[in-house]
């Protein structure tokens, strides 16, 4: 979509822009590896690849690995190399050493003019000093296919150094899960978590369980729409042993006991009280979950474990355990009764007798169970590992009394969250997690008892898919971030150097390209509007969050590598379209921010005889979808509310979203202004209207984050006119943005609501 129209652009600019020298981060000046190895001697001199270099190894394993690897040199540089058993001159050679003083990961890479060698303990040792060689090839095959001389020692810090996925949210294809574990694997992550069942869709083929498949697999949404889709038992071998080729765990999440509502669709018998369920259609959490009161639950549980623990050959297997509302089990005889006979003082017990006797079901096919951190609270068996993704807190509670913990803090490490400004960056969950903020995370909090560290195997960013429903916008999200989560879990903390990371991630970039990767380029950030109104002159300024050039136009053309650098403030005294984008090193540019800057005459307040407080407001029921099908059925009835806020609360079917009280409100009335100045106007409404102008419209999008947009208005009352529709687009829902209006002048930083004594009708 226009993320591939974009591409196609910016790969046009790309070559376009190398022919003007803009300048390129090679490694002819800089070995650039990420992440950056333990020790690394750069020396005089280079490898050369020619079609004569031989991977020279007799081990079978390593055999394999010379074939992977010929592979992608052949995609890399263009040169197909050989293998040989007999050592040859111009070779490289892969040798295991089992006495190596290194870990089971590590490897020692050594480069001269004569050959380069590979050794380490364990074929996986050698697929990552194979990974280094990828990184030090040249991103330009133009260049000569030269490996600088170098010697590097390399070791993991962590053992986990994870991705997860959530597919259950929205459904992606293997093949896309295959291309992005082969972009993982350079980088040396080693374990792909696979998020699989949820409330909102179940993933997975189970033979005993058919409807998990037929039912539990397909969503419709509120809007009518159909989400589905699974992985047969087939696809999760082929995504498995594809993993396996690169060295990565597959661990499989089966979300108990809440997160279930999907089960329930099909096999309503698993809850406590059987009821008409449905996959959940809106995003958030289910109360509906699987009923720890009935034996049934956990035979349900053993028999698909047992499928599962056939498919995913690892130590590790996901339980979930999150978020589990607990009412159903206060409700429940069945609960009760086994509370009663297990002496469980309450229902977090009573979670810890469900998540105990899950691990046992795993521990009989010699699984560890890692759980959410949620299921500290009624205790844990002293052999569960925790993923904390709540806060550390949980995660260091965990790792000082014992247990094995994965780092996942939602505030560092979840990547659905927003990379720069949401008001600039396309729609994701919430949050705001830039590169910096992942890449100075350090999974061992320091409360956390020196001989305690060793019980922190990693970290790992997870990726959740609510706002989330396209290839590219995964990928979007994706990277580079991941791509500093595996320099924090690889390199020890005091070897991390952000600007450092920085420099070498230009290398990664060409990389990145040619492996088709949606990569995030930071958007030029300062102006929350693409329109700014001004009335003398008016000075636009701009800001990326980590730094990147940027260029732009003022003739209407989108800006190139030829165009005008951003270096300071930008003064305007006339109407302008300012055309501006950030510019990689090697020249590929971001999206364009297209601003209309505009010179106002102040909009001449109103004239009004005699006006009262609060706004007319009239409300439709119905689901509506747009605006213009709103508008046709505006009723008659008016109400006055005082405030904005009322607009929800007056009204009679609550402010919860359900079936029953989709609606569209339009509010009338006029707005005081206190001053002549240009006034900012935020809002998450549908339609905000000032005068006859249309100043906010989120054009029936989601309408997740307010929409921004500015007036130049005399002192004195304005029309008014905000309308909005409390509607869901598939599962998302309008009325999680509670009705709002806020305003600032454009002198001011920061916004304020437009409160009672503002608005009048
Ligand atoms: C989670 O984010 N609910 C684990």
């Amino acid at each position: 979509m226009n993320f591939r129209i974009a591409s196609i652009l910016l790969f046009v600019l790309f070559i376009s822009c190398k022919q003007e020298n803009i300048e390129v981060s090679t490694n002819e000046e800089k070995v650039a590896i990420i992440p950056i190895p333990d020790q690394i001697l750069k020396k005089d001199g280079y490898f050369s690849i020619t079609e004569k270099t031989n991977f020279f190894c007799n081990d079978e394993e390593l055999k394999t690995l010379a074939t992977f690897f010929i592979e992608k040199i052949e995609k890399s540089i263009g040169v197909t190399l050989g293998h040989t058993e007999d050592k040859k001159d111009n070779s490289i050679h892969l040798a295991i050493d089992e006495n190596l003083s290194i870990g089971e990961e590590g490897y020692h890479f050594f480069s001269s003019k004569e050959e380069v060698t590979i050794t380490a303990k364990t074929p996986k040792g050698v697929f990552y000093g194979l990974q280094t060689l990828l990184q030090l090839l040249p991103t330009d095959p133009s260049q000569g296919a030269k490996i600088p001389s170098v010697e590097i020692k390399d070791s993991p810090a962590f053992d986990w150094r994870g991705m997860h996925l959530d597919v259950s949210r929205h459904f992606f294809s293997i093949d896309f899960i295959k291309k992005q574990l082969d972009v993982l694997a350079l980088f040396k992550i080693n374990k792909f978590h696979w998020h699989l069942t949820d409330d909102q869709g179940w993933r997975i083929e189970i033979k005993k369980y058919p409807k998990l498949t037929e039912i539990s697999s397909v969503r419709q949404n509120k809007d009518k729409t159909i989400h589905k889709g699974y992985y047969t038992q087939e696809q999760i071998k082929e995504v498995v042993a594809y993993a396996k080729e690169r060295f990565i765990d597959v661990i499989p999440e089966f979300d108990t006991p809440g997160h279930a509502v999907a089960i329930l669709e099909a096999y309503p018998e698993l809850a406590c009280e059987k009821k008409d369920f449905k996959v959940r259609n809106l995003w958030g959490v289910e109360s509906n979950i699987l009923c720890a009161g009935k034996e049934e639950t956990f035979s349900f549980i053993g028999d698909v474990v047992s499928e599962l623990a056939a498919l995913f050959p690892y130590e590790y297997f996901h339980m979930g355990g999150d978020e589990v509302p607990k009412d159903e089990w206060k409700k429940s005889l069945h609960c009760q009764n086994v509370m009663k006979k297990e002496n469980l003082k309450d229902v977090n017990e009573l979670q810890s007798y469900f998540m105990k006797r899950v691990e046992d079901i795993l521990k009989s096919h010699n699984k560890k169970m890692i759980g959410w951190d949620e299921i500290l609270e009624g205790g844990i068996t002293p052999t569960t590992n925790i993923m904390s993704w709540q806060g550390e807190e949980g995660g260091i509670k965990a790792a000082n009394a014992g247990h094995d913990v994965i780092m996942t803090p939602s505030k560092y490490v979840y990547l659905n969250f927003y990379q720069g400004d949401l008001k600039v960056e396309p729609m994701a969950f919430g949050g705001y997690i830039p590169l910096e903020t992942i890449y100075n995370y350090n999974p061992i909090p320091k409360e956390i008892q020196e001989d305690k560290r060793k019980h922190i195997l990693g970290a790992q960013a997870n990726v959740w898919t609510e706002y989330a429903d396209k290839d590219e916008t995964i990928e979007y999200l994706l990277y580079p971030r991941i791509i500093a989560l595996a320099e924090l879990t690889w390199t020890s903390s005091e070897k991390k150097d952000y600007k450092d990371f920085l420099s070498r991630l230009n290398n990664v970039y060409p990389r990145l390209d040619k492996k088709q990767i949606n990569y995030h380029i930071p958007l030029p950030e300062g102006p929350t509007s693409d329109h700014i109104v001004f009335t003398d002159s008016v000075e636009v300024s701009f800001k990326t969050t980590h730094p990147v050039k940027m260029v732009y136009t003022v003739d209407k053309t989108d800006p190139n590598g030829n165009s005008t650098e951003y270096t300071k403030p930008i003064l305007l005294k006339e109407d302008t379209d300012l055309s501006i984008a950030s510019i990689l090193p090697h020249g590929k540019m971001s999206k364009v921010r297209r601003l209309l800057i505009r010179k106002q005459k102040l909009l001449k307040s109103m004239n009004l005889e005699k006006v009262s407080s609060g706004l007319q407001m009239k409300v439709v029921k119905g689901y509506f979808q747009t605006v213009t099908e709103a508008e046709k059925t505006i009723p008659q009835n008016t109400v006055i509310i005082n405030n904005l806020k009322d607009a929800n609360k007056t009204y009679d079917w609550g402010h919860k979203v359900n079936d029953d009280n989709f609606r569209a409100v339009f509010l009338e009335g006029y707005i005081e202004v206190p001053e002549d100045e240009v006034y900012y106007f935020s809002s998450t409404q549908d339609q905000v209207w000032i005068g006859d102008q249309l100043l906010i419209n989120h054009n029936d999008a989601v309408r997740k984050h307010p929409k921004e947009n500015s007036i130049a208005l005399q002192k004195g009352k304005h029309k008014l006119k905000i309308i909005y529709l409390n509607t869901i687009t598939q599962c998302w829902a309008t009325d999680w943005n509670t009705v709002e209006l806020k305003y600032r002048k454009a002198s001011e930083e920061e916004y304020q609501a437009v409160g009672e004594r503002m608005i009048f009708h």
